[in-house]
């Protein structure tokens, strides 16, 4: 009797100790046991129902038409209250012998509200993402580069052939030439152009904050960490570009970290445990010579050739002067101004050394500076006006050195040739006297008009 009263005991404090409700009937349908998570489901005191009938209290109850039939049932849908819940009913027996009947309640409303939350935050998520892709669109595409010299022409068909493919770029091109239009003109024509195109500047951005920006971090990674933690710009970029501006400036500990990336297609936040997946095609540029760089082991090799699967050379603008009058014309931006011929002339003169993105400030410039409808040569930016300013101004000065220097030049050729005489050994002897080549002596001779 004492250890079957333990036993009880025992199990009472086992049922007690479930998380789902529980109701026990005896075989005559009286309520012999419920616990406290079945007070909590339905709101029904102890004190309320031990002792008394089930179908007295709750009358709705299918407990005892279960424990009749013998056939247990699963999932009963219930609503008390706001609370909503789920119920498993199943007979007891002892020695084949019906002697009572169990009820398992599971409460739903918890898993409600999380599933509701959950979907709202997936709708938020899906908002954002939106929001992320917009922001995040590359503006330029193919039609937007301008200019038809074959230099050009020929990276554009190189770019355009490799865009629809998954292969990552890398493009060299001195300062303003035009490296971020082409990264944006491929992913607009890539597959990946409903997903983002993620600019970042490796030069930029301080080398300590680099790794945060482009692998995010976890909540409380490190102190100062914003509390939720940080997406990274890989993972912004997933599916899309990720544009890694100026790479010849990457510090060499985070190229390992991206060449790990790249290599495994996973990454893992700063912090985190866990590697997440991701699908980013990267487009590459600089206008450092890497070839060199690695040379110096100042960029990883194995990383160079990672991102180097295809390699664009955007020629600089001076080695394609012709498409200067297209570009300036478009910068003008069909604005009712004309640009004087002289300008014309030193804008096709100027070495350009800032490339496109000089001749479109310069062009912007004078037409903030321009009184009439008319570009002339003064309202050049004082950069590209001094170059020329300096050759006008000193134009005599010049010329008069000249003339002094071919004076000089036609007095000591005729001297030479009066000593060693006019035949062919004879300007040999003078030629080697002057200490030039006999081919230049001859050019000399023409040019001066000696007489020979
Ligand atoms: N072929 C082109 N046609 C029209 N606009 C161009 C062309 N190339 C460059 N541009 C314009 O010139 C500017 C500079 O181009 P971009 O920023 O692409 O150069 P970059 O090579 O990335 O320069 P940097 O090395 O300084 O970063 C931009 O405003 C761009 O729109
Ligand atoms: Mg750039």
């Amino acid at each position: 009797m004492q250890s079957e009263r333990k036993r009880i005991g025992w199990l009472e404090d086992i049922i007690e100790s479930v998380h789902d409700g529980i109701l026990v009937i005896d075989s005559s349908g009286i309520v012999q046991l419920i616990n406290e998570e079945y007070t909590n489901i339905t709101g029904v005191q102890k004190e309320q129902i031990i002792g008394r009938p089930l179908l007295q209290v709750r009358p709705g109850a299918l407990l005892p038409s279960v424990m009749k039939s013998g056939k247990p049932r699963e999932g009963v849908f219930r609503k008390e209250r706001d609370m909503e819940y789920v119920v498993d009913m199943a007979p007891i027996y002892e020695n084949n012998e019906i002697i009572g009947a169990v009820s398992i309640c599971k409460s739903i409303t918890e898993v409600y509200v999380l599933s509701k939350e959950l979907k709202q935050s997936k709708q938020r998520v899906n908002q954002l993402e939106k929001t992320v892709r917009r922001i995040h669109q590359a503006k330029y595409s193919f039609s937007d580069i301008i200019g038809k010299d074959p230099s050009l022409q020929k990276v554009m068909t190189q770019a355009k052939r490799i865009a629809h493919s998954d292969l990552n770029i890398l493009i060299n091109g001195e300062s303003g030439t035009g490296k971020e239009i082409f990264a944006q003109a491929i992913h607009q024509e890539s597959n990946r152009n409903a997903f983002p195109f993620v600019p970042v500047n490796c030069a930029s951005i301080p080398s300590s904050l680099l790794e945060s920006e482009l692998f995010g971090y976890e909540a409380g990674a490190f102190t100062n960490s914003k509390q939720d933690g940080k997406i990274g710009l890989f993972e912004l970029a997933d599916k899309g570009t990720l544009f890694l501006d100026e790479i010849g400036d990457m510090p060499l500990e985070l190229q390992a970290k991206l060449l790990r990336v790249l290599q495994e297609g996973t990454f893992r936040k700063i912090g985190g445990l866990i590697e997440q997946e991701i699908d980013v095609r990267i487009i590459a540029a600089t206008n450092k010579d890497l070839v060199n760089m690695t040379q110096k082991e100042r960029f990883r090799e194995d990383l160079f050739y990672r991102i180097n699967s295809v390699h664009l050379i955007i020629p600089p603008l001076r080695d394609r002067k012709d498409d200067i009058p297209e570009l300036a014309s478009f910068f003008l931006d069909s604005q009712n101004v004309q640009i004087e011929e002289k300008v014309m002339d030193t804008l096709l003169q100027y070495d350009w050394p800032g490339n496109i993105r000089e001749l479109k400030n310069a062009i912007h410039y004078a037409i903030n500076i321009a009184d009439y409808n008319t570009i002339t040569f003064d309202d050049l930016p004082q950069s590209i006006k001094i170059p020329f300013l300096q050759e006008n101004d000193n134009l005599n000065a010049v010329q008069s050195l000249d003339t002094l220097i071919q004076e000089t030049e036609r007095k000591a050729i005729m001297e030479a040739l009066q000593q060693t005489g006019v035949t062919v050994n004879g300007k040999k002897a003078a030629a080697a006297q002057l200490g030039i080549s006999l081919a230049s002596l001859y050019n000399k001779i023409a040019k001066l008009q000696i007489e020979s």
